[in-house]
C-alpha cells in the first residue's frame, strides 16, 4: 500500500511533464527551451520533437540519454530543426526495465547550457512502434486472408501487440474506410466475401500498438504509447464468391433466412416443451385467449367444437394462433 501511495505522488509530481511523451516547459531559469516528446520503437531507435525550434549559428543542440542504471552509457540525439532521431547500438536494445534521464544541450553566446528534461525517461511508457510490415493478402473464393510480420525483436511480445485494420474500395478516401479492432496477438486476419462488395478493388491497410495491459500485470511490464503510423497499403480484389445471389446460390440460403429458419425451429420446439411440461403454463395462457365460441357460433353447434381439422388447415396461414389451437385438443 505504502509502495502503491509513493507511486501516486511521484506521479503525481512527474505528470505536469508527461504528455503523451515527456515534455517540459522552460525548464532551467528562463531558458525558454520548449517541450519535447520523445517516442520509441521498443527496439533500438527514439525519436524526439521539440516544440520550440530556433534557428541559431553554432552547434545543434542536443538531448542527451544517460542511462540511471547502466553506468557510462550516454547517447546523444542530435536535432535537425525540431526533430531529432536516436539510435542505439544494438547491444543496447530497449528492455522494459531501461531508464534514462534525459538532458536538454545547447550553446548559448559559445557557451553550453544544460537543462534537465525527464529525471526518469521510461521508454516503455512512450511507446510508438513502427509500422506492421509485409502486409500481404490472399483471396480465395470466400474470404481473402491478410497476413503481415512483427519484427523479430518484438516476437516475444506478440501476445501485447493489438492492431487496427482499415479497409476501403480503391478511389474512396480512407476517411470513408471501414475499421476493425480489437484484433490482438496474431499476425493473420480474415476478410470475409460478405463484407465486400463483388467485383470491387480493396485497399487494407494496418497499424499497431501495445496492448492496453491488464490490471494483474506488474508495474514493471505496464507499456502505453500511441499508435503506429499506417503500414503500406495491400491491394486485392473482393473473392470471387460463388454464393452471392440469394435464392440462385448452391449453399447459400441469403443470411437472414440461414438464421431465422434455426430460430423458429428452436422457438416452435421451447412452446411445444413448454406446453407439454407445465400445465400451469397451459392454463395462464389461456386465461389471456377468447374461447373460441363465441366466434365460431355455427361451428361449435355443428362440429360441437372439435375443428381441430379445420384449426390445422389454418395453422400454416396463422401461425402461432392456430397452432395453438391444435395444441389444446
Ligand atoms: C528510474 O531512475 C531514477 C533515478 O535513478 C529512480 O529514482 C527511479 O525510481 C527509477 N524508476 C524506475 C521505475 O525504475
Ligand atoms: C493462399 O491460400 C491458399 C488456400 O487458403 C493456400 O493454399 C495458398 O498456399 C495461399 N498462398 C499464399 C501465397 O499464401
Amino acid at each position: 500500500m505504502r509502495e502503491l501511495s509513493t507511486w501516486l505522488l511521484i506521479c503525481t509530481c512527474i505528470s505536469p511533464w508527461v504528455g503523451l511523451g515527456v515534455s517540459i516547459h522552460g525548464e532551467g531559469g528562463g531558458l525558454g527551451a520548449g517541450s519535447f516528446i520523445c517516442l520509441n520503437n521498443n527496439i533500438l531507435r527514439i525519436d524526439c520533437h521539440w516544440s520550440a525550434v530556433e534557428l541559431g549559428q553554432g552547434p545543434s543542440p542536443w538531448l542527451l540519454f544517460t542511462s540511471n542504471h547502466a553506468v557510462g552509457s550516454n547517447h546523444r540525439c542530435v536535432f535537425r530543426a525540431s526533430e531529432c532521431t536516436l539510435v542505439l547500438p544494438p547491444e543496447e536494445v530497449l528492455v522494459p526495465s531501461d531508464n534514462f534521464t534525459i538532458t536538454f544541450h545547447r550553446y548559448v553566446s559559445g557557451k553550453e547550457q544544460v537543462s534537465l528534461v525527464d529525471p526518469q525517461y521510461l521508454p516503455r511508457r512512450h511507446v510508438k512502434l513502427d509500422p506492421p510490415s509485409d502486409l500481404q493478402s490472399n483471396v480465395s473464393s470466400d474470404y481473402c486472408v491478410l497476413t503481415w510480420s512483427v519484427s523479430p525483436a518484438l516476437e516475444p511480445l506478440i501476445s501485447m501487440l493489438s492492431y487496427e485494420l482499415a479497409f476501403k474500395r480503391q478511389g474512396e478516401t480512407w476517411e470513408q474506410a471501414q475499421h476493425r479492432d480489437h484484433i490482438f496477438g496474431v499476425t493473420w486476419l480474415r476478410l470475409e466475401a460478405i463484407e465486400l462488395d463483388p467485383g470491387s478493388s480493396y485497399e487494407a491497410r494496418l497499424r499497431v500498438q501495445m496492448a492496453s495491459p491488464e490490471d494483474d500485470l506488474a508495474e514493471e511490464q505496464h507499456y502505453a504509447g500511441q499508435w503506429s503510423d499506417w503500414s503500406q497499403p495491400v491491394c486485392f480484389p473482393s473473392p470471387q464468391t460463388s454464393a452471392r445471389g440469394p435464392l440462385l446460390s448452391p449453399r447459400g440460403q441469403p443470411d437472414g433466412t440461414l438464421v431465422a429458419v434455426p430460430v423458429f425451429l428452436l422457438l416452435t420446439s421451447l412452446t411445444c416443451l413448454l406446453f407439454k411440461l407445465s400445465p400451469r403454463v397451459k392454463r395462464s395462457f389461456y386465461q389471456n385467449v377468447p374461447s373460441p365460441v363465441a366466434f365460431f357460433q355455427s361451428l361449435y353447434s355443428v362440429h360441437n367444437g372439435d375443428f381441430q381439422v379445420r384449426a390445422q388447415l389454418t395453422a400454416g396461414v396463422e401461425g402461432e394462433s392456430g397452432l395453438a389451437y391444435i395444441l389444446t385438443r
